[in-house]
């Protein structure tokens, strides 16, 4: 019996389904949420991110996830020797896991600080005191719709590195 790979395997997948359903619940809902309520987002985002660090749990769940698939791929292609690589089933895990590396990097690199900037303009909103100013609104704005885009693009590619690890073994 593998025990290395079945524990490699546990925690790729459950780390895996951790990010990638963490990741639609913050699309779906906590950024439309926080959109919706503008400046009154203040006090929740400052428990989310700062206290309860949730692009802690991001970065951490993600990365459990490409350290454990790129151990099996090395594993799976024989040190990346063989036909395995150039295989159907070589290439979409291979594909997949590109994917599911691009969105690692910019989850840590890009979303985390743009979601960062939101919880700092409001606090600088709740710093200022009364209705914010049109300046700062517009600021805002511009930092949340780069937090929708960036996260879209970011669910996007992990549902296409979750396509090829679904299919991978079948394309025989
Ligand atoms: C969103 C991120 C990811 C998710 C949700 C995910 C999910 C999965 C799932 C469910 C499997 C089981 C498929 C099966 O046994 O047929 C799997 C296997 C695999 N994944 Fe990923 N994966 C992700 C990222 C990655 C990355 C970054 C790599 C690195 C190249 C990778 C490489 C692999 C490999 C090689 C296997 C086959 C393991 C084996 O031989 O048992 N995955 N993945």
């Amino acid at each position: 019996m593998d025990w290395l790979q079945i524990a490699l395997r546990i925690l790729h997948i459950g780390s895996g389904v951790l990010w990638v359903g963490g990741a639609a619940l913050f699309f779906f809902y906590i950024e439309p949420t926080l959109n919706k309520l503008g400046p009154n987002a203040e006090p929740f985002v400052d428990e989310l991110v700062n206290k309860r660090k949730m692009p802690m749990y991001f970065a951490a769940v993600a990365t459990i996830t490409v350290i454990g698939g790129v151990l099996m791929y090395w594993r799976d292609s024989n040190g990346l020797s063989g036909s395995w690589v150039t295989s159907p089933t070589g290439l979409a895990f291979g594909l997949g896991g590109l994917c599911a590396l691009v969105a690692w990097f910019m989850g840590i690199a890009v979303l985390t600080p743009a979601v960062q900037k939101v919880g700092a303009l409001g606090a600088e909103m709740k710093a200022a005191g009364g209705p914010p100013s049109a300046e700062l609104m517009g600021r805002m704005h511009a930092a949340q719709e780069r937090v929708r885009m960036i996260g879209a693009v970011d669910l996007v590619l992990v549902l296409l590195a979750v396509l090829g690890m679904a299919i991978a073994r079948y394309l025989v």
